[in-house]
């Protein structure tokens, strides 16, 4: 049998101590013979089912403190119909008090219970409950995570969790505990640890394309152990060819839980490690307890911690190659030395891995140390967090071999130009469209420009007019830069260069010819000035020297669909950045006075062509097929 104490009681029925006493005194409730401090559970439902059909008039309290509480719970992570029960669950915890690790034990247990795994049972000699297990490996976690919590009133707290499970049908696959976990915890802390537990739709293709039996896996940081268990459901998985490390002990021991209960025939004790992966674990010491690791696994199947609060000091020191402090990084750079040669890394990461410069470190690194095998976009497939997603699938290459990645040796030159971007990787198309951009000769922008920001003068109210008063001259900002032309500027500004706080050399806006070009913008928007205006840093400049080249024609061809298309096929970005503008190529077929692309926009400026003429000229220079310009034609700019 089990007992609720009075105070617990209390809260389970949203009534005082005094009640309960009270009710204890007039027999509403029958309280144990012997210690009236203690009610059998039973009669608490027997009572509550009085309440709720009416015999007794009260318990609405509770329904509707429980209805007005909101709990984040992980959508993406569990079926609606169990959204309610995780509800139900953590309330009960909230009521009794429990620290999340607390909570998490006594939910443990009660889900044991519920899945046959363990049975309570009453011990009337020594007044108390006994826990029997059906299997050692689960008594011995349990009995290690026991600690925690023992009283009488987390007994009553398992036997309401356990009431609340009775009738539910939770679907044996799924990570019940864990998607409770990630419910308790509270937003702040989980982006702290990175703990964004993967959908299991991910996690099952990942494992059902990459793992075959008889390999050695190991997710490195696996929560709740997902990737995991998902093996474990794969035929012919042996239990003991599956292991995790996850720094937190919570996560820890529910990854063990779920692996024993995919194997329910077993009796094992999970390869489970609680520990810092990136610290804790050295593969180069012989004297380390995991110096086993080392080349160990076949495949590695991870969504790794993203912008983890971490100690960047000392990781520096142990992964110089990571300059970013990112903790997916830190992970990338780890999991080589965990792999056997030829060995599998699959990962999900943010699209930032794609082409977001602070990450050219990690990604110069993969292409020295992995052969890429795929990486495709996976869309926003967490709940609150709108980032893109990526899985990346990489191979380990051999030991020591700085290998350039064979398969896209020829975009060598592009990885170089455009901070190592995996853009062109992401889909094959996009990689044979950059490659017809840069098969013929051409020249860029890079040391063949001048370059300057706009003008930021540190108080806008202060200096900004939005009438023209004397001594005062237009400037203008990213908006009023229309493709080839400017727009009328609706601010006014007193040029006193010493009194903003950036501002270029003069000489530099007073340019005989200049571009002007939107800086904050998914497109490039290039206008011609040739009457020395002002911008603010909303609008840069760019003045190219490149002989044989008038402005007109670089603005023209960037303002088009065709470099519109290729620049998002090697950036994807919202800021228009002069290293990015550097990259793009300018065939030398173009340079002089006599050429084809120039009688072009000569008519298209005198207004006998439209814009539509550029771009058909472009698209055929540059070999593009029938597909291809279709995209193009069909781009949104
Ligand atoms: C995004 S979650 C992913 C969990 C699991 N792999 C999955 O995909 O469902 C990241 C996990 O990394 C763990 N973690 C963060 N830093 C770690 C470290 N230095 N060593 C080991 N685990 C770490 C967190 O506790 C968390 O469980």
């Amino acid at each position: 049998m089990v007992y609720f104490d009075v105070r617990f009681a209390a809260k389970f029925m949203g009534v005082s101590s005094a009640t309960i006493r009270n009710w204890i005194k007039t027999g509403v409730l029958g309280a144990h013979p012997h210690n009236s401090g203690k009610i059998p559970i039973l009669e608490i439902y027997a009572l509550q089912s009085k309440i709720k059909s009416g015999e007794i008039d009260r318990l609405n309290q509770r329904a509707n403190k429980s209805a007005s509480k909101k709990t984040i719970t992980p959508n993406e992570y569990i079926p609606k119909e169990l959204v309610g029960l995780v509800q139900q669950i953590i309330d009960i915890c909230d009521d009794a008090e429990l620290p999340v690790s607390g909570a998490m034990f006594i939910t443990a247990i009660a889900y044991l219970i519920y899945s046959n795994e363990i049975a309570l049972s009453d011990n009337d000699a020594k007044n108390q409950i006994r826990m029997s297990f059906r299997r050692s490996g689960i008594k011995k976690l349990i009995l290690k995570w026991e600690d925690a919590c023992q009283s009488e009133k987390q007994y009553a707290t398992i036997a309401a969790i356990s009431q609340a499970f009775a009738g539910q049908s939770v679907p044996k696959e799924q990570d019940f505990l864990g998607a409770i976990y990630q419910a308790m915890l509270q937003e702040g802390n989980k982006s702290q640890k990175g703990s964004y537990f993967t959908p299991i739709n991910v996690v099952q293709t990942m494992i059902s394309s990459q793992y075959q039996p008889g390999m050695r896996f190991l997710d490195p940081c696996c929560g709740t152990g997902q990737f995991l268990v998902c093996c474990a459901r794969q035929k012919g998985c042996n239990y003991n060819d599956l292991y995790g490390i996850d720094i937190d002990q919570i996560s820890a021991y529910i990854a063990s839980i779920n692996l024993l209960l995919a194997f329910p025939d077993a009796d094992f004790e999970p390869n489970i490690y609680h520990c810092n992966t990136l610290t804790d674990i050295d593969l180069d010491s012989f004297l380390d307890e995991y110096i086993w690791m080392k080349n160990a696994f076949d495949l590695i199947a991870t969504n790794p911690p993203w912008g983890a609060a971490l100690n960047r000091q000392e990781l520096s020191k142990l992964y110089p190659e990571v300059q970013s402090g990112e903790s997916f990084s830190y992970f990338v750079v780890k999991c080589r030395d965990f792999l056997k040669e030829g060995g599998r890394l699959s990962l999900v990461l943010p699209e930032s891995i794609i082409n977001i410069k602070v990450h050219k470190d990690i990604r110069k690194y993969i292409l020295g140390n992995y052969q890429i095998a795929s990486i495709n976009e996976l869309g926003a497939i967490f709940t609150d967090v709108f980032t893109n997603v990526y899985r990346m699938d990489l191979t380990r290459t051999a030991t020591g071999k700085d290998t350039e990645n064979a398969s896209y040796a020829k975009l060598n030159k592009i990885f170089e130009l455009t901070n190592y971007s995996f853009m062109s990787i992401c889909n094959n198309e996009a990689n044979e469209l950059i490659d017809k951009f840069f098969a013929q000769e051409y020249i860029t922008l890079k040391d063949n420009a001048d370059w300057a920001l706009g003008i930021v003068t540190g108080n806008n109210q202060k200096y900004l007019s939005n009438t023209m008063k004397a001594g005062f001259e237009p400037i203008y900002r990213g908006k009023d830069i229309m493709p080839m032309r400017l727009g009328g500027a609706a601010q006014y500004i007193e040029f006193k260069p010493l009194s903003f706080q950036q501002v270029a050399p003069e000489w530099k806006y007073r340019a005989k010819e200049k571009l002007i070009y939107r800086f904050i913008s998914d497109k490039l928007v290039f206008a011609y000035d040739n009457q020395g205006v002002l911008t603010l840093n909303s609008a840069n400049i760019c003045i190219p020297n490149i002989a044989g080249m008038d402005m007109c024609t670089i603005s023209s061809i960037f303002n088009s669909k065709t470099y519109n298309h290729l620049f998002r096929a090697l950036f994807n970005t919202h800021k228009v950045l002069k290293s990015n503008l550097e990259v793009l190529p300018i065939p030398i077929d173009f340079l002089g006075s006599e050429t084809k692309i120039k009688e072009i926009i000569k008519a298209v400026l005198k207004g006998d062509e439209d814009t539509d003429a550029i771009d058909e000229y472009l698209m055929d220079y540059f070999k593009l097929s029938p597909k291809e310009k279709e995209m193009i034609w069909d781009m949104r700019i």
